[in-house]
């Protein structure tokens, strides 16, 4: 058990409580999976963004049985009130904010070595070490879930290379998942993140969104929303028309990064934003990152070409650059929504987390049947959580008659 200070337990379990008002999906299913016992006795690790969802995710599978250990998936998003107040109800729990590489590799081996059946890993951490020096620790494992778009490219390309040890399920795609978790929920909280970082207007200014995927589509989105003038830059040809027919400006990084006064990456890759770019921005420019790694933004360059850093207020460091113009990063070029703000809103991560919760069932039952591959969630899952969910909302649905049924099915 490693984290930074158990008496700010309270300040944890009063966040914990707080979303877990507006998670009615998975009270839901807690009840549903206690009964059925199947997490009965099970070891669960996980690895992911250390803030109250997760916390009330953590909590859902102790109560339905099982023994659960946790541990963060970026050294930024760990919330330190949230590892205590675990740990008062009885998980183990390895992270804390801020963690040192070796810390953090440290707290994922600590995490591990409860020798889990079934795992959640949110950008391939625990797979990587479960491959390497660490393969003793899944002597058990059945399987697991990745939560996330990165962590299952790096699942599909060790895949691809016959190199898989266990199955995994790749939760981010499921419909219940990414359709709003992604969009909705990066879409807002990337804007949480910046608004709160900066104490700063969005409205009438360039707003570059590098990338049109799931997570650009909802950050552009609520950009929009807020008055900005919206700029996509992509590399795929159909989103970038898809950013053209929404009414969005489609240029290149080296046009943006000249006009553009907040920047956003949200590739998956790395080097979006890179010196030749950041020697031509405007004073005063806000560049962050809502992808999964700190490597889109080339960080070590802009070091390289600065004159000099300082600390601007608490999350943002400004880079004076030769020009005499200075940008500002938000969150050293961690994801700005987790690192900067409390991460996606409770109701989108009580379908996320729904799916991660009976993705972890259906590995629990189906696993040992399974090959060594990645598997999508089954369309059952994605069904009962958007059921679930609507339910919860109180909205009702129609459903075919018989004859329509027929109808459709006759061509
Ligand atoms: P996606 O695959 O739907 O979209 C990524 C888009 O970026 C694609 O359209 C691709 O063509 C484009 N792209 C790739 N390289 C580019 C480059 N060099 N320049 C411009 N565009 C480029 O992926 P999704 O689901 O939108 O996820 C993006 C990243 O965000 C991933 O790293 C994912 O793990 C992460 N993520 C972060 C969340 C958060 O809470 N901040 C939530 C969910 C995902």
């Amino acid at each position: 058990m490693e984290i930074r200070d158990r008496n700010l337990a309270q300040a944890g379990i009063d966040k914990i409580n707080w979303v877990t008002a507006y998670m009615p999906v998975l009270a839901t299913l807690e009840k549903e999976l206690k009964e059925e016992g199947i997490f009965n006795g099970k070891r669960i690790a996980m690895s992911i963004h250390l803030e109250a969802k997760t916390a009330r995710l953590a909590l859902l599978l102790k109560n339905a049985g099982a023994k659960v250990a946790v541990t963060g998936c970026n050294p930024l998003s760990t919330q330190d009130d949230i590892c205590a107040g675990l740990v008062e109800l009885g998980l183990e729990v390895n992270a804390w904010y801020n963690a040192t590489p070796s810390e953090y590799e440290r707290h994922l081996i600590n995490t591990l070595s409860i020798k889990p059946d079934v795992i959640i890993d949110d950008g391939g951490d625990l797979v990587i070490l479960l491959h390497g020096k660490y393969k003793n620790l899944a002597e058990n494992l059945i399987g697991g879930c990745e939560e996330t778009t990165t962590g299952i490219q790096r699942l599909c390309a060790r895949d691809d290379e016959g190199c898989l040890d266990f199955p995994m399920l790749a939760v981010n795609n499921a419909k219940c998942k990414h359709l709003f978790d992604n969009r909705y929920g990066t879409g807002q909280s990337s804007f949480d993140g910046i608004i709160r970082t900066t104490n700063l207007i969005v409205a009438g200014k360039n707003v570059v969104i590098a990338g049109f995927g799931w997570c650009g589509k909802g950050i552009a989105m609520r950009a929009k929303g807020l008055g900005a003038k919206v700029i996509v830059t992509e590399i795929d040809p159909v989103k970038a028309i898809e950013a053209v027919m929404e009414g969005f400006e489609v240029m290149t990084m080296d046009d943006a990064s000249k006009i553009g006064d907040i920047f956003i990456t949200v590739t998956g890759c790395c080097d979006v934003v890179v010196d030749r770019h950041f020697a031509q921005m405007k004073d005063g420019a806000i560049l962050c990152n809502a992808g999964h790694f700190d490597s889109e933004i080339n960080l070590v360059q802009l070091k390289k070409l600065s004159i000099s850093t300082a600390k601007r207020r608490h999350n943002i460091v400004g880079y004076k650059l030769p020009s005499g113009n200075t940008v500002n990063v938000l969150a050293e070029g961690r994801l700005v929504n987790l690192a900067a703000a409390d991460g996606h809103p409770a109701e989108i991560m009580d379908m996320s987390f729904a799916i991660q919760a009976l993705s972890l069932r259906h590995m629990l039952l189906e696993g040992p049947k399974m090959s060594k591959k990645v598997y999508e969630i089954p369309n059952e899952i994605d069904e009962k959580v958007a059921s679930l969910k609507l339910s919860t909302l109180g909205i009702d649905v129609d459903k075919l008659s018989e004859e329509q049924s027929k109808y459709i099915k006759s061509f």
